[in-house]
Formats: structure tokens, sequence, C-alpha cells
């Protein structure tokens, strides 16, 4: 494919049937093609029912997931749908999320009283997980009901504790200086399940409280900086835990560790009945910048250097991760080194990104062999990723993800694709028919 953009100026006109191309039309004409031969060997089809799980919209009314707004989560309903349409639904399935997120697999597991594992990068996602998964004593339940704010007092320079260079846009001294003084008193509470519970609510109002909420890759400034008060959104937010563990249901603990699920070995993982998961999509977005006010608020970094380490670690999904590694060559479908090629010849916004893609599947290879070996005959692997685009072509994770898949010895059962991104006139326009692409899909995989 790649040959042509070698050999002819851009350009120039080819006349194809009634009509004249230029070289970039004819090459997009031939993805569009290969595209719909994967399309067509692996079975690919649209199920509305999906539209609304794959994102975490819907999880505002459900008891514990609702603990934290993790935006790149999907529907506890999803995990269930999927177990349910693949016989998966006795209490002896083993379930694995190597990419747990905030935990909503691992969580979705215990209630239905199955074991789990998983493996969280971020040791703020690894937390929260941690602690949606416990079980918690009457007793400990009790403490949430009975704990009671500070009182407001004046706190001297409380934004000088911090490294982050942000810090003082992030939040007025006010909220700080009641953050501050939350995490003195939580910090005095002597059981530790309780503690970790008090801190988490802690943890999740603080893009309530701060001048800065989610958006895109990492953090934007409010429109309206509404000045939420800190000892009373603490106050809802303990309200709507305590409201959880009443409802909650006892079940097996899931161990969760914080590392990188490439890491697998490590920790003696033997039959998998099912993994059900989403990695990170290839589109530049890095977790650690999106929860940079949770993981230096939480302590769970303290500096730059610190932060650094640990984002290089995540799967390359993203220019912060270590894109220098050595990488093998069995992850390179015929059509991902047709894309990489195109890649290499257009004008990037930053021309990592093909090099940032190799490495992406590279590492979504190795992940998929280390589950395939420890899956169950029979058992499933099932992915929920989006698509992305790059240089005006639209990259078929999905599609890509399933011949990996096949390649490390699974079958592709089907790809569901659960819905269709929205997208501009101007991402159409430069997109061409590709923009049927950008979709976000379930792979189900079987072995
Ligand atoms: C799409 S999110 C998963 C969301 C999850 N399904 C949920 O509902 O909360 C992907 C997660 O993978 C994590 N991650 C990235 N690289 C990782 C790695 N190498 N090992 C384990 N986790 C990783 C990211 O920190 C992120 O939380």
């Amino acid at each position: 494919m790649n040959n042509i953009m070698n050999n002819i100026g851009i350009q120039q006109k080819f006349t194809l049937g009634d009509r004249k191309y230029t070289a970039t039309e004819i090459i997009k004409k031939r993805f569009f093609k290969a595209y719909k031969k994967l399309d067509r060997r692996f079975n690919v089809n649209r199920d509305d029912t999906y539209e609304y799980l794959v994102n975490f919209s819907q999880v505002e009314s459900k008891p514990i997931h609702n603990w934290f707004y993790f935006q790149e989560g999907y529907s506890p309903d999803l995990v269930f749908n999927i177990l349910k349409h693949l016989g998966k639904t006795s209490a002896k399935t083993f379930i694995l999320d190597p990419f747990a997120g905030s935990g909503t697999t691992l969580v979705t597991a215990k209630h239905l009283g199955m074991k789990s594992f998983g493996f969280e990068i971020n040791p703020f996602g690894a937390f929260i997980t941690k602690i949606k998964t416990q079980n918690y004593s009457r007793n400990e339940v009790k403490q949430i009901r009975t704990f009671k704010l500070p009182q407001f007092r004046n706190l001297s320079d409380v934004f000088s504790k911090y490294e982050l260079k942000i810090i003082r846009n992030l939040f007025s001294e006010k909220n700080l200086i009641m953050i501050e003084l939350l995490k003195k008193k939580i910090n005095r509470v002597r059981n530790q399940k309780v503690h970790d519970l008090l801190y988490m609510g802690l943890l999740s109002i603080l893009e309530t409280v701060s001048y800065y909420r989610k958006g895109g890759n990492g953090l934007k400034r409010k429109r309206v900086l509404d000045g939420a008060d800190t000892f009373q959104e603490y106050k809802y937010k303990v309200a709507q835990i305590y409201e959880g563990l009443t409802n909650a249901i006892h079940g097996p603990e899931p161990k969760i560790v914080c590392d990188s699920c490439l890491n697998f070995e490590r920790y003696g993982i033997k039959k998998i009945d099912i993994s059900i998961f989403s990695p990170p999509y290839a589109n530049c977005f890095d977790p650690f910048e999106v929860y940079k006010i949770e993981l230096w608020i939480g302590e769970f970094v303290s500096s730059y250097k610190e932060l650094r380490k640990k984002r290089r670690n995540a799967l390359t999904s993203n220019l912060n991760t270590n894109l220098a590694k050595t990488i093998g060559n069995n992850h390179r479908t015929k059509i991902l080194k047709d894309i990489l090629d195109y890649l290499s010849n257009q004008q990037l916004w930053d021309k990592r990104i093909p090099r940032m893609l190799d490495t992406y599947f590279n590492d979504m290879y190795n992940v998929l062999k280390k589950i395939y070996q420890r899956t169950r005959k029979g058992g499933n692997c099932v992915m929920v990723v989006g698509n992305s685009a790059y240089g005006n072509l639209a990259i078929p994770t999905d599609a890509i993800l399933a011949q990996i898949g096949d390649k490390v010895g699974f079958n592709v059962q089907e790809i569901i694709v659960a819905r269709r991104n929205e997208t501009s006139s101007q991402q159409h326009s430069k997109l061409g028919d590709l923009v049927e692409y950008l979709r976000e899909s379930l792979i189900i995989l079987k072995k």
C-alpha cells in the first residue's frame, strides 16, 4: 500500500471508474476494503444493548460503584450481560481483570460470589478497587455513620506541602485547608478499613471542590467556579458510602495487585475461566495525567520523579510511557504493518505516534499471550475497546486485537459493536468512509 505514497505525489489525481481520486483517497479506499474484509472474518455485528453499558454514565444509581466516578469505566451490567451471554454464571467461575481501573469487573464478581484477581498500575485505581471490594463488619459500618467532621481552623501555608506545580490553581486556600483538616482527622482513625473508606471518600470529592474538571487528556479549568464547600460535599459523600455499605453483599474478596499485568508470572495465577476487561485505548490519554489531583492529594506520589517512574510502567497507550523498550515482531499483522507504514509518511501532531501504536500492540500481544496460557480450555477473554484515528486514518484497534488474539491461540467468536462515536462534520470529511470505524466494541475470544 505504501508504495503508492512513495512513487507518486499525494495530490496527483488518478482516474478510477468515472471519478478522479488523489493518491491519499485511493490508499484510504484500500484501507476501507481491508477493514471490511476483517469485519467479515470476525463476524462483526452491532448490538444496541451495549450502547450505554460501555461507559460509566449509568453508574450514579449503583451503590458502591458510585463511590467514585471513574470516567474510563464501564457499567457493572456490562459484566453481568457478558457472563450471561457466555454462560459463565456458576459461582465457581474465576475471573481476571488485568486492567482493573476502578474495579467494576471485580466488584461485580464479588457480588456474584465469584473469586477474582485484578491488576492495576495506577496506585489510586488499585486503592479504590480494594476499598470497593472489601467486606465490612457491622461495627465498621457504624463507624462510618458516626464519623464527625472536624472543626474548621486556619492552617498556615497549606500549598507548600505539595511539589505539584499547579496546586495553587487547583483549590481555594479554604478548601485545601478543609481537605488537610479532614486528612488529619481521618488519619486518627485506628481501624484500617474504616480509615481507607473515609480516605477514599475524601479523594472522590476532590474534583468537585477544585477549580478543575477531568476533560480529554487531563484537567481543564471549570468555566464556572462555583466554590463547592469541602465539608458539605464530604458529608454527602460519607452518606453515600454509608448507603452503599448498608446494601453491600458479602462475598469473596478479590486479590488486587498494584503492578503491571505484564508482570503476570510474579503472581502464580493458574486457571482463569474468563477475563473481562478494558485495556487503555490507543488514544494517547495518560491515566496518570487524568488522575493527577487524586494521586498528589492522596499522597500516592510526592515528587515528579516518582510520578514519571510509575507512568513509564503503564501499557504503552500514550507518549509518557516507555517508548524505548525493546519490542518483538509477533504482534505485527499485515494490516498493522500497512497502517504503521502509512502513518510514518504522514505529518502527525507527534512523530512518535507510529512507535507508540507499534508498542501498544506489542504490549497487548504479550498480555493476551499470558492470559491465553492461563485460561482453561473452553474459557473466554472479553475485551472492551475503542478505536482511534491518526493522520486522518481510523485505526481498527478492535479488529487488530482480534487478530492478535487469534495469533496467541484464541478463537475469535465475534466482535460486538456497542456504539459508534459521534463525529463532527469536519472529522467526517477528513476520514471519509473510514469514519464508521470510530467505534467501541467487545471482542469475544474463546480458548
Ligand atoms: C479503561 S481503564 C479500565 C476501567 C475499568 N474497566 C473500570 O470499569 O473501572 C484501563 C486501566 O488500565 C490501567 N493500566 C494501564 N496500564 C496498565 C498495566 N500495564 N497493568 C495494569 N493496569 C494498567 C490504567 O491505569 C487504567 O486504570
